[in-house]
């Protein structure tokens, strides 16, 4: 757990009330530290077309990328409700591409971490570049 934490959970918090979550009423925010110690916030977009909603987690990635930063060393992922958010299966295939297996990541609720888990926990197996080398001739 890095010194960053709450600061994390401060962005997080502040994302999280800016969600765009009309259709669903659930709130998340995230916050990922990349490697470089700058901080990332991002919180859900939904879409009258519910297939378009994008999570908060996949919000925070899409700024780190543009930003220019390619290695996550610390996720916060935070609701309002009594229930955590574990990141969705997309989610964690998008947070696999920049990281690695000991990733922590911190399910949180308003008051702060309420579980900590490892990206290599929540994705085993992952899908991962290996699976495109080509061995053949
Ligand atoms: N959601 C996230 O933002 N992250 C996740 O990992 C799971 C789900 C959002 C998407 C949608 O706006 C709402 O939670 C309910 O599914």
């Amino acid at each position: 757990m890095s010194d960053l934490l709450e600061p994390m959970l401060d962005l997080a918090r502040r994302a999280l009330a800016n969600a765009h979550a009309p259709y669903s009423g659930f709130r998340v925010g995230a916050c990922v530290r990349a490697a470089s110690g700058r901080l990332y916030a991002g919180c859900n977009v939904e879409n009258v077309s519910s297939g378009l909603t994008q999570c908060a987690e996949t919000t925070a990635i899409g700024s780190m990328v543009a930003a220019g930063d390619r290695e996550i060393a610390e996720v916060v992922v935070l609701t309002e409700r009594a229930a955590l958010c574990p990141p969705c299966g997309r989610c964690r295939q998008q947070l696999a591409e920049f990281a690695r297996p000991q990733l922590p990541i911190h399910l949180c609720g308003l008051q702060g971490v309420r579980l900590t888990t490892t990206l290599g926990e929540l994705l085993p197996l992952a899908f991962g570049p290996g699976a495109l080398e080509r061995t053949d001739p």
